[in-house]
């Protein structure tokens, strides 16, 4: 049977049939909030960039969390700038910095709030790389593989220690993630969740984030550890690996260029997935509304519902507070 008997635009004739037949939807609790303290701030700093997303003072940690809540968000993401680098990244480890704070006072202000912390230690080493370095066989400098992984774990056990309920490995590092559970298992914090970025690809929609987080590689690039865009076979196996170590959820990163690698990691895991709608793809919807060439808040829901359809249970995203406001009620 077919037309003239069959007519799908029956069910597209009214606002209120069209919802009952919604396949996917997009709430305020899909989304997670990403934001960076900086230790030296006293004010927050726009990030040119980004527009609408600041560099934070410490003091603005409990009004950013009430904020969230609300907007309805029930998660946020932190990301740390300290005042020291080093090569060895060791202000990451510091009980005082950036992101120990940011937990702290945010979790004192809303403890209901889902805080998840950046485990990584590319915003404060001063080469900008995400981990320790030696080197290589080639005579050339490489991340050090292992060294970092015990730095990692460091940090993860730190992030707890301050009231983190989720700790995010984003580094691509091997056995990352079955390193920091069993240092936060001997530690004692055995209900700490591990979200790891499982599947993150070498990518240039980061290119904001680093003048955000002021962590662009000071040489190379990051193709020695993030993975290369041309594999998805690669991205299950990431996935597979990271589940087996014992992460609890897991993340593809990207977002938008990667969608067919979401659907494929939803399909292959039973895992809850996050998916990253990044930096860059935020500053080019922004960017594009700027100069006229579409609507912002649709464009921004349409991209954010693309990534729900591919099968990402939640987003972290820059366009979270104006998201939320657009999709509550
Ligand atoms: C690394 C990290 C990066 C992002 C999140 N964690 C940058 C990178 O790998 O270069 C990117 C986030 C974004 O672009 O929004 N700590």
């Amino acid at each position: 049977m077919g037309f003239p008997t069959i007519r799908p635009r029956r069910l597209r004739r009214t606002k209120e049939l069209r919802a009952l037949v919604r396949e996917t939807l997009l709430r305020p609790s899909h989304l997670v909030y990403p934001l960076f303290f900086h230790a030296g701030l006293t004010e927050k700093r726009p990030i040119a960039t980004m527009p609408g997303i600041f560099q934070l003072p410490l003091s603005a940690a409990r009004a950013e969390a009430k904020a969230m809540r609300e907007r309805g968000i029930l998660g946020c993401i932190l990301f740390g700038l300290p005042k020291e680098k080093d090569p060895g990244g060791t202000t990451g480890l510091d009980p005082d910095g950036p992101v120990p704070v940011a937990i702290r006072e945010m979790k004192d202000a809303c403890p209901e709030l889902v805080v998840m912390a950046d485990v990584c230690v590319d915003e404060y080493t001063d080469h900008g790389h995400c981990g320790v370095l030696r080197r290589g066989r080639d005579g050339a400098m490489d991340v050090d593989n292992d060294a970092t992984i015990r730095v990692l774990a460091e940090m993860g056990v730190l992030f707890a220690k301050a009231g983190a309920d989720v700790v995010a490995p984003s580094d691509m590092m091997d056995g990352r993630v079955g390193k920091i559970r069993e240092a936060l298992d001997s530690a004692g914090y055995e209900d700490t969740t591990i979200l790891s970025y499982a599947v993150k690809y070498a990518s240039a929609f980061y290119g904001p984030f680093r003048d955000a987080a002021d962590c662009a590689p000071k040489f190379g690039d990051r193709a020695g550890y993030q993975m290369d865009p041309g594999n998805a076979r690669e991205a299950l196996r990431e996935a597979r690996l990271d589940e087996e170590e014992g992460a609890d959820m897991l993340m593809v990163k990207p977002a938008l260029s990667y969608l067919d690698v979401i659907r494929a990691v939803r399909e292959a895991s039973t895992l809850p997935l996050g998916a990253y709608n990044v930096s860059g793809e935020y500053a080019m919807l922004h960017a594009a509304a700027q100069a006229g060439m579409l609507d912002l808040d649709r464009a921004m829901l349409e991209v954010l519902l693309s990534i729900r359809r591919a099968g990402a249970d939640f987003i972290l995203t820059y366009h979270a507070h104006r998201a939320a406001e657009l999709t509550s009620g």
